[in-house]
């Protein structure tokens, strides 16, 4: 059985790509610092999968601690870089504890990779990269703009370190995921934000489960359908077989050095409007809300053309946007105890 080293394990998307990990036969082993968990996903993993989870405590930026790991629980046919700070505002208070992190945790992990003779390396980047896009949807070849936040800088910076190391004998797969929701249809893993959510599902299932007041609809007045900013919500399990069905291209190809990127989401543009109330609709549970300024930072629309990762890693989402909102529904409702 294939061992899969997975960065971040314990936190919200390296959870659900650990489960389709066990599901597609490899052997995922975690690692993580729990600086943004604990070990509520990892428990809920292993009651999902029947199966133990090998975890490790510890930071990525620690070169000794990974090398630890790599002896004691390798060899491993691949990493899965999940580890990293994601908050754009707690970026923007703390940039050099993102660049530290996310920066840091990248390149110790190449170099402990390279010491052991690992090649394969699946990295979390984000639709972020774009910034502001000019046209959508946006492919990979749409040129960066100038990063919205520090966090959004870090991503630009890890692509361009791996763009760079790669030709010293690296095989990367780089998946810029648009905005991640949902929870796993066991409603046994889901979003665990800390304190008050940024994120906009979460905050509507929060809202509906009575814990917020109101969500507040950050601008009406974009150049949009409905005044309301445009996303591409992507079901979390899809996005997590996303990152199986890459680790199979890896496997399938020859090459010793390689460096591709793919955009990971639906490929279709919703907006916050439309969200909040498909989101009543499915689940019968009223939201309140009402409408504020806007946010600022924030794209007026994106999504992704997906085409690439369509064709290329033969990987289509599977799940609709009503399944995604009562999947995030059934994880808030078993979060609270709601009936
Ligand atoms: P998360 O915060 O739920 O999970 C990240 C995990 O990494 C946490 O468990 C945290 O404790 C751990 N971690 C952070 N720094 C670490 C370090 N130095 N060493 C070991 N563990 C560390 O976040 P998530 O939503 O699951 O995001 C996973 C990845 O996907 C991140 O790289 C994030 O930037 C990227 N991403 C997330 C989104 C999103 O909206 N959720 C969108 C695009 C990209
Ligand atoms: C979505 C929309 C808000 C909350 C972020 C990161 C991005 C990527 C995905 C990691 C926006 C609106 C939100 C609320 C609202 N993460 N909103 N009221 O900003 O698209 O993307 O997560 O890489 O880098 O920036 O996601 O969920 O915060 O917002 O109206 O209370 O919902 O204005 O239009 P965003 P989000």
């Amino acid at each position: 059985m294939k061992k899969v080293l997975v960065t971040g394990g314990a936190g919200y998307i390296g959870a659900h790509a650990v489960v389709e990990l066990i599901n597609a036969g490899y052997e995922p082993v975690v690692v993580d610092d729990l600086s943004k968990s604990d070990r509520t996903l990892l428990e809920g993993v292993e009651s999902i999968t029947s199966r133990k989870v090998q975890f490790f405590q510890g930071d990525c930026g620690d070169t000794s601690f990974l090398k630890g790991v790599f002896e004691w629980a390798g060899p491993f046919a691949a990493v899965m870089h999940f580890a990293a700070y994601k908050s754009v505002g707690e970026s923007v208070e703390q940039p050099l504890e993102y660049y530290r992190n996310n920066l840091g945790s990248l390149v110790s992990l190449m170099k402990t990779m390279k010491g052991f003779g690992v090649a394969n390396l699946i990295f979390s980047s984000s639709c972020t990269v774009y910034g502001q896009p000019d046209v959508v949807p946006v492919n990979e070849e749409t040129p960066f703009k100038r990063a919205e936040s520090p966090y959004g800088a870090t991503k630009q910076m890890c692509e361009r370190i791996l763009e760079d190391a790669y030709l010293t004998g690296y095989r990367v797969i780089s998946l810029r995921y648009f905005n991640p929701v949902g929870a796993h249809p066991s409603a046994q893993i889901g979003e665990l934000p800390i304190g008050r959510p940024n994120n906009l599902v979460p905050f509507i299932t929060q809202t509906a489960a009575g814990i917020r007041e109101k969500l507040t609809v950050f601008g009406n007045d974009y150049d949009t359908p409905d005044g309301s900013c445009v996303r591409d919500f992507i079901h979390v399990v899809d996005l997590a077989q996303g990152h199986v069905k890459a680790l199979e291209y890896l496997h399938k190809s020859r090459s010793e050095k390689l460096f591709e990127v793919f955009n990971l989401g639906t490929g279709e543009g919703v907006t916050v409007l439309q969200l909040i109330n498909k989101f009543i609709e499915t689940t019968g549970v009223n939201v309140p809300y009402a409408i504020g300024p806007r946010r600022s930072g924030d794209v007026e629309k994106t999504y992704g053309d997906v085409s690439k990762a369509n064709n290329i890693l033969q990987w289509k989402t599977k799940y609709s946007i009503e399944e995604s909102l009562q999947h995030a529904w059934n994880w808030e409702k078993k979060l609270r105890d709601i009936k």
